[in-house]
């Protein structure tokens, strides 16, 4: 009976991600997928998720069904976080927002809604963007093009071509736009190139999705949120789609959300009923655990100064790891530039490596890029930055 399938030929991260747990070298180093390490190399559990677990245990809640659109305090804590406490759209009370499974949850839940209520309608993603965003909105059956983002000559943003595309699309195209540290590029737009996107959207009555997944891990919590405010403080209608997994290093319990700003609350309420719908079509009801973790965290003063601390820890360590590999291979091979790895933003840097030097670094000293020249900057430490750094410029030095 099923015969006719064939095998998943894999997916370039999480199965590059797989192969590097099964390698077999005595000496591996994982900067691949996106998970955030500390110092010693070992995935964090926060301080505040400790503590804010310890309150859940003593509490001895029943493990109860949560409602379609997940934790009532958890989606209140997205909404602050998100837009910022003086959010005019979150007081009237015009945006949807639902718990989700994870940022990818988001974008699908967005994505099935699209198809649903814009059936005509194409979404566009940046050149290059995270694999899975063509994936997750191809599989809704929507239409995927893409839009000139990123210069290999000058290791910068194509803005000008970004604009031009984005000033030719038919209105109520979906746009696909991250507002902090750009996966997999580290490029993000200025504030000034923001504005300009801002106004070409209402200009010709395109739909933003902007997809929010390393909060806190640019410049800060707020900062990196900023673009949102901008737009819906420009009146926008837009979604949003973000990620706890990083920035409380909660990956697997599938944290996230999916906002809806719309013109009114009526509006609002009509959005978060479909994507209620869409919710019980598809799982039911989100899980329970991460959201009472991340809720009770961004609910108490003292939890959330603890977070902020550390998500601003988890920040400088990045930026220190940045300038570290930057040092090193300046050293390594002067008169080559590396300054794009201090001014990328995030946890990934588009290296420029092509396939074969990845391939070489991969096979010659188990170091685990994406074949896109992707690194993951958060999978270096004090103990594998000079391996990294002679194995990096050992394949870049010229032949
Ligand atoms: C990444 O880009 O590596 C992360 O967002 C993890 C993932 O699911 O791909």
């Amino acid at each position: 009976m099923f015969h006719h399938v064939n095998a998943y030929p894999g997916d370039p991260i999480l199965s590059l991600f797989q192969d590097f747990q099964r390698a077999p070298q005595a000496r591996k180093v994982n900067l691949s997928i996106g998970l955030f390490y500390d110092e010693n190399g070992a995935i964090p559990v926060l301080e505040s998720v400790r503590n804010a677990a310890a309150r859940i245990a003593a509490q001895g809640a029943p493990h109860t069904y949560l409602p379609m659109e997940g934790s009532a305090p958890f989606r209140e804590a997205v909404q602050r976080v998100v837009f910022g406490e003086a959010c005019a759209a979150v007081r009237e009370r015009r945006v949807a927002t639902l718990q989700t499974l994870g940022g990818s949850g988001a974008l699908r839940l967005g994505a099935e809604f699209i198809k649903r209520y814009f059936p005509d309608s194409a979404i566009w993603i940046s050149d290059p963007s995270w694999d899975n965003h063509r994936v997750l909105f191809a599989g809704a059956q929507i239409e995927v093009h893409s839009y000139p983002y990123y210069d290999a000559a000058s290791n910068g943003i194509r803005f000008d071509a970004m604009l031009a595309t984005l000033e030719t699309l038919p209105a109520r195209s979906f746009v696909l736009l991250q507002p902090c540290c750009h996966n997999p590029t580290g490029l993000d737009l200025t504030r000034e190139q923001w504005r300009a996107v801002i106004a070409c959207m209402q200009a010709r009555g395109l739909i933003p999705f902007i997809d929010m997944a390393y909060q806190g891990f640019g410049d800060g919590l707020d900062d990196d949120a900023w673009a949102i405010r901008a737009m819906s403080d420009a009146g926008v209608a837009f979604l949003v789609s973000n990620s706890f997994s990083k920035n409380f290093s909660l990956y697997g319990e599938r944290c996230g959300g999916l906002s809806v700003v719309c013109s009114s609350e009526q509006e609002a309420t009509h959005v978060l009923t479909q994507m209620q719908a869409g919710v019980r079509r598809a799982y039911s009801s989100p899980p329970l655990f991460g959201a009472q973790l991340v809720a009770q965290v961004l609910g108490d003063a003292q939890l959330y100064a603890q977070w902020d601390a550390e998500v601003a820890a988890m920040r400088a360590r990045i930026k220190s790891m940045r300038t570290g590999l930057r040092d090193r291979l300046r050293d390594a091979l002067p008169g080559r530039a590396f300054d794009y790895l201090v001014e990328q933003r995030g946890m990934f840097s588009y290296t420029g490596l092509r396939a074969h030097e990845v391939d070489a670094l991969r096979e010659r000293f188990g170091v685990y890029l994406l074949r896109s020249g992707r690194l993951c900057v958060a999978g270096l430490n004090a103990g594998n930055l000079d391996y990294v750094a002679e194995a990096m410029a050992s394949v870049l030095a010229p032949q």
